[in-house]
Formats: C-alpha cells, sequence, structure tokens
C-alpha cells in the first residue's frame, strides 16, 4: 500500500530554520541592492526550486528588477541524484541582450545545470551575468561555478523544503530539512 505523506512528519531533522532563511534571503537582498545601485537587475529564476527564494528574495532588493523563468530539467538521473544532461522545459520571455542577470538558484549540487545555463544564457549577450544561490553541496561539485551570492553551504545531504522536493513533494515547508531514512524506502 502507498504510504501516507505526512508533510512535517516526514522530516527527520531541521536543517535551517525559517528563520535562518529569511534573515540570510534579507542579508543576500541588501548586497544585492548595494551591488547593483544604479542599476536594473534582470533576476532569472530557475524553475520549480528556486521559486519561494526567487519570490522572498525579489522583495527584499530595494532596486528595480525585472524578473524572467526558466524551468529546465535534467534528463534521467534518479529522484536524489542529477544525471548532467539540461532539457528547457521553459525558455526566457524576454531578450537579456545589454541586461545585467542574476541567476538565481535554489541549489547547486553537481553543478551541471548551471554550467549549462550559464553558457546558455552568456549565448544571449547580456552586459553581466552573476549567480545567487540558496544553497550550495560543495562535496558534490562536479564542475566548477562561480557563485556570487550565497544562503548557506550544506553537508552532502538529500534536503527538502522552500522549494525543494523529493517526489514533486514537500516544495511548500518553509524551512529545508533532511526526510525520515523510510520515506525514500518506498
Ligand atoms: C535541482 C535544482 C538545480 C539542480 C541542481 O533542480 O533546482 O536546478 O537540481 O543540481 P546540479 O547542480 O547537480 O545540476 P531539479 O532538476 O531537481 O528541478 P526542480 O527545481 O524543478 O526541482
Amino acid at each position: 500500500m502507498r504510504r501516507q505523506i505526512d508533510l512535517t512528519g516526514d522530516v527527520a531533522e531541521i536543517l535551517l530554520t525559517e528563520d535562518q532563511i529569511q534573515g540570510r534571503v534579507a542579508e543576500l537582498g541588501r548586497r544585492i541592492s548595494e551591488d547593483y545601485a544604479g542599476q536594473e537587475l534582470t533576476l532569472v529564476s530557475v524553475l520549480k526550486g528556486s521559486l519561494p527564494f526567487m519570490a522572498d528574495l525579489m522583495r527584499t532588493i530595494t532596486i528595480p528588477v525585472r524578473i524572467d523563468l526558466m524551468e529546465v530539467s535534467s534528463y534521467g538521473g534518479t529522484a536524489t541524484e542529477s544525471s548532467g544532461l539540461v532539457r528547457i522545459l521553459k525558455d526566457l520571455s524576454s531578450s537579456i541582450a545589454g541586461a545585467d542577470v542574476l541567476i538565481v538558484e535554489d541549489i547547486i549540487d553537481t553543478g551541471l545545470t548551471l554550467n549549462y545555463l550559464i553558457r546558455y544564457l552568456r549565448g544571449k549577450n547580456p552586459r553581466s551575468l552573476r549567480i545567487c544561490t540558496l544553497l550550495d553541496k560543495p562535496a558534490r561539485r562536479l564542475v566548477e561555478i562561480p557563485v556570487d551570492y550565497l544562503g548557506f553551504s550544506i553537508p552532502d545531504r538529500f534536503v527538502v523544503g522552500y522549494g525543494l522536493d523529493y517526489g514533486e513533494i514537500y516544495r511548500n515547508l518553509r524551512f529545508v530539512g533532511v526526510l525520515r531514512p523510510e520515506v525514500y524506502a518506498d
């Protein structure tokens, strides 16, 4: 029989509390606002995982921003590992030629997704291109990624919440946590 999902009960350990996340997001927003003062900034969010981070981050930024959304997914791979082959499910809506662009990601794991995306977006001739990620798992990196704004560096554990999913569930948790092992066993 299929196990009943218990959104918070399935979480074994909270890694980052809502307060920790919100405090750090506010700091990042302040830094970004200072660094790009007097400019307009285009935030490109990578769906779906970065949705809560993007929504919170953009509201802590005090300079004018445009937003655009891309959705990518990695081909194949298992539920907890990415394969490195990236497929664009939703492309940019507007041109970023000549724009100052900041990619907003939820997590960098192997770096393969961003490695692809950076090359793809550079090809669209932005004036500048920087990277902001809420989470970074340096232990898993396969390609080097120049991160300009980082929320938290985390250990190599499979995390859910605040946008991150397991089987498309748990994205709406307000914290980042680790699931109980029995959840994966099903
Ligand atoms: C996750 C995450 C990053 C990517 C990071 O996306 O949002 O885009 O994996 O992994 P990497 O550094 O090993 O490439 P996912 O493909 O799970 O899609 P989602 O955001 O819709 O959950």
